[in-house]
């Protein structure tokens, strides 16, 4: 039977990217679909009719999750990996202290991208305890890292990247002694849709992205008893 992996926040940037490549590798993907009118999942689905589901998921919301968890269980028989891609960044992120935080919009990043991958781990825990790999993976990013933070500003993303790896550091303590490994990574700077569009001055296409994180998704890693920050380069960041 084919290996089954999940991915949320899967209509663009890297999440899409992923899931062509994981496809195209004979992965069964369960893409979460956030954008239903955005159209590259939907020509994905031609292609791959029989390895590809796609659902409604909005990570911000219990409701959705749930209803994605309850009806992926009839749908598949396990789920293998998780990859917690789904994330957001603010328009407001360039004021500093000076200019006035957007309260409002630091709780709307801290609710999607800290939050998010925890309702989903916490609704698709049944189906991954009847897969082989219980692989957790999350797309977290440098900015959320204390230990090297120079920024004087961005406090709406940093802040709930670093929420994140906390979130993680504590899902791990629970889940690794029941089998559970996880990777927590840093996927450079994406020519991705973070901005709204396409960002065409980053470093990689999400294609290539995705070729990074893959292997460091999926393969085993020497030492699995330690949570890490990896970036695409192999190179580990402090917490
Ligand atoms: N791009 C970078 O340089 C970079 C660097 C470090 C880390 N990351 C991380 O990489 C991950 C992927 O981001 P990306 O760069 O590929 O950006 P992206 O192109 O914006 O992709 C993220 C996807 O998640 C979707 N999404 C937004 N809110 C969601 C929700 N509530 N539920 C489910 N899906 C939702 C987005 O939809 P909308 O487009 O409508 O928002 C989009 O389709 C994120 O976690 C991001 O923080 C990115």
């Amino acid at each position: 039977m084919d290996r089954t992996v999940l991915i949320t926040g899967a209509d663009r940037g890297l999440g899409l990217g992923l899931a062509g490549l994981l496809l195209s590798q004979g992965w069964h993907v369960l893409a979460g679909q956030y954008l239903p009118a955005w159209p590259e999942l939907t020509g994905l689905l031609q292609q791959y009719p029989q390895r590809l589901n796609l659902f409604p998921l909005d990570v911000a919301s219990m409701e959705s999750v749930q209803t994605a968890a309850c009806s992926l269980a009839n749908q598949v028989e396990r789920l293998d990996v998780l990859i917690n891609n789904a994330g957001v960044n603010s328009p407001t992120n360039e004021r500093s202290i000076r200019e006035g935080l957007d309260y409002a919009d630091m709780h709307r990043l801290y609710d999607i991208n800290a939050l998010g991958p925890l309702r989903v781990v916490e609704a698709f825990l049944p189906i991954l305890d009847r897969g082989g790999m219980k692989r957790l993976c999350f797309v977290s990013s440098e900015a959320g890292s204390i230990g090297r933070m120079t920024r004087t500003a961005w406090q709406p993303y940093c802040m709930s990247k670093a929420a994140l790896n906390m979130g993680i550091q504590i899902l791990f303590n629970r889940l690794h002694p029941e089998g559970y490994t996880f990777r927590v990574y840093h996927p450079g700077w994406v020519r991705s849709y973070m901005g709204g569009q396409k960002n065409n001055q980053a470093d990689l296409e999400p294609e290539q992205a995705a070729a990074y994180a893959i292997p460091f998704f999926l393969n085993d890693l020497e030492n699995e008893d330690h949570l890490s920050l990896i970036d695409y380069q192999g190179q580990t960041w402090p917490w």
